[in-house]
């Protein structure tokens, strides 16, 4: 009795405390952050025009053998009610750590569907493999699956446990194939729209297509892809220790832009144009003939690919050498027409492939967003 009373009394006393004395609860009343909510449904499935979250996991899954079509209907069933849940800071169904989903902070879960789920399902594929490349040096262990789960929120707990239930939800259906952390700078490190760095050190994500529409969902084709686009996904490891010997006006010629503020190495800005026929006092491009920014330009602005890479950063080797790249995604209306003239042009000739060498590599198909009542993929697997 006399122990009832005394917990009762300090726990009373504990909430009568002012609420900035209680770290928790100080913490709590200022989390914009943890608070934030992508929406779920809509024509486009989130993750992609999103404002990339600060963590992000890829997830590549193959179906077990025997999974068919009805089992991927339900397989999908089950994930887009996880997803459209969890994106909302509400608990999976039978989520065993609740108290976890309540912090959504901008989560994000995006599907894609590989050429094996449609071979499984027994519809057309609207995505093949990539052509192979000179310089990919491809991992069976980073490459192919048949479903992708992309994880992204500005809280990496929040991230964790989306994986794990989704991981758990798919484990009757599929085996992990692979899965892939990345990060970019924490949310509130820099003002919103400011250009992220990767782990070379540089401003990477400066140009991007301005109208998604033209060059990234998909308006015409199949009916059960309008709205949806492609995802091309890239592991490459970056060989710091070399970069690390490499002096800065290398480094700048190797991009064709500067390294402080981004700017091409033609003008003041970020965001000025360069200028690729201006030449130097020895008759030589100011932007190199095979400086990564002129040998990835898409010759129509309309043509342009969605970059939304990640850094990664797995534990160092015993003799400190880093294992640290970037997982590249791309989006875009046709991987055939918009990314793969840009990957043969880069393997054929780039400065930058001194520095870093593909290891992974996946394609997936991005079915359209879905309804309140829809799940992801509903209108591509049950034409
Ligand atoms: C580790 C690998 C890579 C690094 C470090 C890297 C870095 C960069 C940097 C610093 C820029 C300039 C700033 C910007 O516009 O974002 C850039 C631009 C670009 N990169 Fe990469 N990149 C990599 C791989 C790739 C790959 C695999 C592709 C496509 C196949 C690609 C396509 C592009 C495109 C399309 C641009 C914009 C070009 C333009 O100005 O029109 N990059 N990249």
């Amino acid at each position: 009795m006399g122990a009832a009373i005394s917990r009762r009394s300090l726990l009373a006393g504990g909430a009568a405390l002012p609420v900035a004395a209680i770290p928790g609860q100080a913490v709590a009343a200022a989390a914009g952050t943890g608070d934030a909510v992508e929406p779920f449904h809509g024509p486009h499935q989130a993750g992609i025009a999103t404002a990339p979250q600060a963590h992000a996991v890829f997830l590549g899954l193959d179906l077990l053998p025997g999974t068919g079509k009805e089992a991927v209907v339900r397989l999908m069933r089950l994930l887009t009610d996880d997803a459209r849940r969890l994106t909302q800071g509400r608990p999976a169904l039978a989520d065993t750590e609740p108290e976890l989903a309540v912090s959504p902070a901008r989560l994000t879960v995006t599907f894609g569907f590989g050429p094996g789920l449609f071979a499984a399902a027994g519809v057309t594929s609207p995505v093949r493999a990539l052509p192979a490349f000179e310089t990919d040096r491809l991992q069976d262990r980073w490459s192919g699956g048949d479903l992708l789960v992309q994880l992204c929120a500005d809280d990496p707990m929040t991230v964790a446990h989306a994986l794990r239930m989704i991981v758990k939800d798919a484990r009757a259906f599929a085996a992990v194939r692979w899965s892939q952390r990345g990060f970019r700078r924490a949310a509130g490190t820099q003002a919103p729209g400011t250009t992220q760095r990767n782990l070379m050190g540089q401003l990477d994500g400066t140009v991007n297509p301005s109208n998604l529409d033209r060059s990234v969902w998909l308006g015409d084709g199949p009916e059960g892809m309008r709205g949806g686009t492609t995802m091309v996904l890239r592991r490459i490891r970056m060989k710091l220790e070399q970069w690390d010997a490499a002096d800065r006006s290398a480094r700048e010629f190797t991009i064709g832009r500067r390294l402080d503020t981004g700017a091409p190495l033609t003008g003041r800005d970020e965001r000025d144009e360069p200028d690729f026929d201006r030449l130097n006092q020895l008759g030589f491009p100011v932007i190199p003939e095979f400086a990564h920014i002129r040998r990835a330009r898409a010759a129509d602005a309309g043509q342009r690919i969605l970059r939304r890479p990640y850094n990664y950063d797995e534990p160092v080797g015993a003799d400190g050498t880093a294992d640290s790249g970037l997982i590249f995604a791309s989006y875009q209306a046709d991987i055939e027409r918009q990314f793969v003239p840009v990957q043969r042009r880069l393997a054929e000739g780039d400065l930058l492939n001194e520095w870093i060498t593909p290891i992974g590599s996946a394609v997936f198909a991005i079915p359209p967003g879905c309804t309140p009542e829809g799940w992801i993929g509903d209108r591509l697997l049950t034409a």
